[in-house]
Formats: structure tokens, C-alpha cells, sequence
């Protein structure tokens, strides 16, 4: 069982937790992933969409998880039940906390992977392996990168062990002073490609690709994975940010913070965004190139810029960087949750995760090569990992969270921990209530084929609706929390 009677660690200074969330949040999801999913689902409608859900639900949402650690200062687990045993609920709410705690691992398990990415490009261009002038060669390089186990292994498990090593040193030797220099250094890497993407000839095709919005190009699949994704970005729902939060000093403000790291996020992402996009058009690449997308385009920008070389190794320093302090953010809650339950140090704790996260990469590692053939309904064990984290794992986490906070539990807890005025507080619980899980669940509902939910015609229904439902739902809640209570 948890000691109680011991305070739990806290972050240093004023900026630990900033920087540590930001950290988290700002990784290969916005530099990897938001641009070539961004590529496969058409663009602009994406984009806003993905907008729309960082401001109604991972806002909300990640408000929700800091508070759950900072209230109940444990691993997702014990803070849960902590939080959920104090309003008299039932401890099976916990469950939630090992659903996150295992979508963290899950998570790392492919995310080592394309570190690892980071990591061999990182390398080719200090030894020149970068050489080649069209979009082929590049695809060729990614790809010979990709064929050999070995070598893939290598980088992965590279990543692996620095993640731990980080990880086993503690939270305010290991992560904190790893975060504190490198927010800057990637956004000042990511001005000067976007500066070169100005000049190339695509900027405006990139501006028109992200930011037109033509509703009718929006896919459900496409509406689930910006929703995904808005989980996945933040680092919600995988017991990365609530562990963070519950090492939280008391005083902080925990609305403030959330709006600095979902703004920061956002800003690199979009970055991101206008810096890839250039490259690929001014190529004649195709945006929908799939994982390998920023590996395949970046290093030809490099090549082309004066000082190419130099930014390229600092931009894959700074994008290693990134996925570091996203990966240890990952494992976080699993080694808290070991070191304050099962009564080992933290290096054991770290240690021991890492074998395990290790075994599983490399099952992940080898969809590349070796395991190119084993496949389930068509994708590897990678994508299924992927898929099956950020699609349904975090949006349904991020749901019972936040019905969790907005109808079961006794209002004072979040009233104290969140601190806001009545107004905001008002608008908190509205959000967690309502629009947080109305757009959820509206989106597993079109995703799951059970209606389809036109994006675009029908938002006007879609606003009566959650009026309605808004006003059905406040007369019955006091009922609701009786009957969950019980
Ligand atoms: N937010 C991180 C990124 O964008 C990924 C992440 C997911 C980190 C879940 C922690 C937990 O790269």
C-alpha cells in the first residue's frame, strides 16, 4: 500500500510542471504524426476539427487529470481511487488509472520505434548517410533504414535505455532539467525551416492545404482520428499527465497551466505543419505518404538550404529531444505506481519496466521488417498499438474521467484543487459534463457506423441537441450522483 504518511515529491520550480507537461505534450505527435495524419485525412477540415477538439475536450480533459493527481498525489491508479474513495464512489473508478497506465506502456511501445527514427537520421546526417536529391532516394533511404531488424533494434532499444535511465534517475534530476532547454530549441529549429519553406515555392499550397477548410473532405474515420489525436498530443488519458499533476505543488494554478501546454502543443504542431508542407509540395510529394512523411521530406530541405547539414543535425538532436521527454513521461505512472505499491526503488522499478517495454517494442519494431507479413484485419502490430491507443483507449479514458468529475463525484474536491472563480467553474463542470463527452461520444457514434453525423450541414441539430441534453441533464444530476453513489 501507498505511504501515506510520506509526502510525495514535488517539482522544483515555479516552471518544473510547465516544462515537464509541455515536455510530455510536445513530442513526435506534432512533428511525426499531426502532419502526416494531417497529409492522409485531407487537410483543413482535419486540422479544424482537431482544433475544435483540443478546446472542448483536451482541455477540459486535462484540467480533469491534474486535478485527479494533484488531489489524490499518487499513480493514476491510487489518485482515482483516492479521489473517487474520498466522495464516497466506488473504487472501481481505479479501473480507469491501470486503462491509462497500460495505454501509456502501449503508447511507448511503438513510440520507441520512431524515436528510434529520430535517432538513425540523427546519425546519417553527422556521417553523410542523408546524400540523395529526389523524393525517391529519400523513400529509398527510410527504407533500407526499416529492412534490417538489427539496425532498427539497435536505435529502438537505444531509446529504450535512455528512457529508463532518465526515468530511474528521478523527477527532478531526470526529467525536469532535461525539459528546461530544448522547448526552445525546437521552436527556434522549426522558424527556420519554416522561414526556408517560404521561399521554396510550396508555402502557399501548404497554407491552402492546412487552413481551407471543405467540409466534405472529412472523412468519420478522419473525425475519429482528429480526436484521437487531440488525446494523443496532449499526452491525456495515459497516466502521463495526471502523474505529472500529482507531483504539483499546492499553490499552482491548475486552469493556467493547462492553457500554457495545450497553447505551446498546438503552436509547435501547427509549426510543424507549415514547415513539412512546403517541402512536400515544392517536391511534387505526395502528402499522404504515411509514417515515413517528415523522414522522407525534411532531409531534401536540409540539402537545399545553406548550412543544411548543421540545422539538419540540430533538428534531429531537438526532435530526439522531444520524443525523450515524451517517452519518459509515458512510463512515469507505471514506475510510480511500482515504487509506492510494491515497495522496490525506483531504479528497480525503471529497470525492470524497461525489459518488459523492450520485448514489446521489439515485437513493434519488427512490422517493418521480419514481421512485414504478420498482419490482423490488415495492419501490424505498430498500427494496432497506434490505432488502438489513441482511437478508442484515450477517448474512452478521457470519458469516464470526466463523467467521473462531472456527475459522480462530490463538486468540492474540484472546486478546491481547480480554484477557479464561480463563473469559470461553472464553465468547467459544463465542459466535463457536457461538451467534453457529447463530442466524444459523438464521434464513436459515426465512427462506429451507428449514425452518420455529416460534418458540416448538420451542427446547428447538433447545438439543440446538446441544449437539450444540457438542460435534461442538470435537472437529473443530483439523481445521477445518487444512483452512482450508491
Ligand atoms: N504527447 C506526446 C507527443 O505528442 C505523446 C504522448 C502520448 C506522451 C501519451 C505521453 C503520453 O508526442
Amino acid at each position: 500500500m501507498t505511504n501515506d504518511a510520506q509526502p510525495r515529491t514535488q517539482w522544483l520550480g515555479r516552471w518544473g510542471f510547465v516544462l515537464a507537461a509541455t515536455g510530455s505534450a510536445v513530442g513526435l505527435g506534432n512533428i511525426w504524426k499531426f502532419p502526416y495524419i494531417t497529409g492522409e485525412y485531407g487537410g483543413g477540415a482535419f486540422v479544424l476539427v482537431y482544433l475544435a477538439c483540443i478546446l472542448a475536450v483536451g482541455v477540459p480533459v486535462m484540467m480533469t487529470e491534474i486535478a485527479f493527481g494533484r488531489r489524490g498525489r499518487g499513480s493514476p491508479i491510487d489518485a482515482i481511487r483516492r479521489v473517487a474513495g474520498e466522495a464516497g464512489a466506488s473504487p472501481v473508478w481505479s479501473l480507469l488509472g491501470w486503462m491509462a497506465m497500460l495505454c501509456g506502456f502501449m503508447i511507448l511501445s511503438f513510440y520507441v520505434v520512431v524515436a528510434g527514427w529520430s535517432f538513425a537520421y540523427l546519425w546519417k546526417m553527422l556521417s553523410g548517410g542523408l546524400a540523395g536529391s529526389s523524393v525517391d532516394e529519400m523513400a529509398a533511404i527510410f527504407g533500407a533504414n526499416n529492412e534490417s531488424p538489427l539496425n532498427l533494434g539497435f536505435w529502438s532499444t537505444l531509446v529504450t535505455v535512455a528512457t529508463m535511465a532518465i526515468v530511474g534517475k528521478g523527477v527532478q534530476a531526470g526529467i525536469e532539467k532535461s525539459v528546461s532547454w530544448m522547448m526552445p530549441g525546437m521552436v527556434v529549429m522549426l522558424a527556420i525551416l519554416i522561414g526556408y519553406g517560404a521561399f521554396s515555392g510550396g508555402f502557399g499550397e501548404a497554407l491552402r492545404f492546412l487552413f481551407t477548410f471543405d467540409a466534405g473532405s472529412l472523412s468519420s474515420e478522419g473525425m475519429l482520428a482528429a480526436l484521437g489525436h487531440a488525446f494523443f498530443t496532449l499526452s491525456l488519458a495515459s497516466g502521463a499527465i495526471l502523474t505529472y499533476g500529482s507531483y504539483l505543488p499546492g499553490r499552482a494554478s491548475i486552469a493556467r497551466t493547462t492553457l500554457s501546454v495545450a497553447v505551446a502543443d498546438t503552436v509547435v504542431a501547427l509549426m510543424a505543419g507549415l514547415a513539412i508542407f512546403p517541402v512536400i509540395f515544392a517536391n511534387g510529394m505526395e502528402p499522404a505518404s504515411g509514417p515515413g512523411l517528415i523522414f522522407m521530406s525534411l532531409p531534401l530541405a536540409f540539402q537545399a538550404m545553406p548550412l543544411g547539414t548543421l540545422f539538419g543535425i540540430l533538428f534531429f538532436v531537438m526532435l530526439s529531444m522531444a520524443a525523450l521527454t515524451s517517452s519518459i513521461s509515458m512510463v512515469e505512472a507505471t514506475v510510480s505506481w511500482l515504487t509506492d505499491n510494491k515497495g522496490i526503488s525506483r531504479r528497480t522499478a525503471s529497470w525492470g519496466t524497461g525489459i518488459v517495454l523492450w520485448l514489446i517494442s521489439t515485437l513493434a519494431m519488427l512490422s517493418f521488417n521480419l514481421g512485414a507479413e504478420w498482419t490482423l484485419a490488415g495492419k501490424h502490430f505498430f498500427d494496432w498499438l497506434d490505432y488502438l491507443t489513441s482511437r478508442w483507449m484515450m477517448p474512452l479514458g478521457g470519458l469516464g474521467m470526466v463523467l467521473l468529475a462531472g456527475f459522480v463525484l462530490k463538486n468540492q474536491a474540484f472546486r478546491e484543487e481547480l480554484g477557479l472563480s464561480p463563473a469559470w467553474h461553472a464553465l468547467w463542470l459544463f465542459m466535463v459534463r457536457y461538451v467534453s463527452p457529447l463530442g466524444i461520444l459523438m464521434i464513436f457514434v459515426d465512427a462506429l457506423g451507428i449514425a452518420k453525423l455529416q460534418f458540416g450541414s448538420h451542427w446547428p441539430w447538433l447545438l439543440l441537441v446538446l441544449g437539450v441534453i444540457t438542460v435534461v441533464g442538470e435537472l437529473a444530476s443530483p439523481r445521477l450522483k445518487r444512483a452512482f453513489d450508491a
